[in-house]
């Protein structure tokens, strides 16, 4: 996983419980990078599973709740970082039906290490509804869920999600069936 994630992660956090916080889960971890990252590099995603389920730990809050804040967090810095990916969809669904094809194909392009997940994306009822599937080994399907929530608020939509998962031994597999309300 990019070092990019890893910095904006201790951010959220740092912003959010304060620096001791952060300092604290880090020194606890125990991590085979050492708890600096830089933007660029590639480090193991078990790291960031690892601060996490630190810091679920120190606030008594659950790993999957601190993971999906995340994600909503991540997404307004990813529309801040990089705002051309935003640019031209008037609705969620018609920017996730891009996030495979092409944010990712370019994220690709900036950081040929990334580790992305798959998505499936297919349009229903007249574009009311989005079934919006995840495929990943690295089990990071709270995260594509809290960035979901993020993009429904900044496109000022209700949209009720229904979850059906069909993870196998090898990867996560998660249905997320999106209506539009
Ligand atoms: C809201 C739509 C998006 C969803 C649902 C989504 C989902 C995800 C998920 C779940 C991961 C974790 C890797 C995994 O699960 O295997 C990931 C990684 C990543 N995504 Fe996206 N993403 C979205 C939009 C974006 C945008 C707009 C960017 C900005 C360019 C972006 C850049 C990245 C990067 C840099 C990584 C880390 C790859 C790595 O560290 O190896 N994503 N994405």
């Amino acid at each position: 996983m990019k070092g990019i994630v890893f910095r904006e992660f201790i951010d959220m956090v740092e912003s959010t419980f304060g620096e001791d916080v952060s300092d604290d889960i880090i020194e606890s971890s125990d991590l085979p990078s050492g708890g600096s990252y830089t933007a660029v590099g590639t480090y193991s995603h078990t790291e960031l599973v690892t601060l996490v389920v630190a810091l679920s730990e120190k606030i008594d809050v659950p790993v999957s709740a601190l993971v999906h804040a995340f994600g909503k967090y991540l997404f307004g810095r990813f529309l801040e970082l990089f705002p051309v990916f935003f640019e031209g969809h008037e609705t969620s669904f018609s920017f996730l039906c891009s996030i495979h094809d092409v944010v990712h194909v370019e994220v690709l392009k900036l950081y040929p290490e990334a580790g992305l997940p798959d998505f499936i994306a297919t349009m229903h009822d007249d574009g009311q509804t989005l079934h919006f599937e995840y495929h990943s080994h690295r089990h990071f399907a709270d995260l594509a869920r809290g960035l979901m929530d993020g993009a429904f608020e900044h496109w000022n939509e209700t949209v009720e999600v229904e979850l059906e998962d069909k993870s196998t031994d090898e990867k996560q597999i998660i249905l997320f069936v999106c209506k539009l309300q």
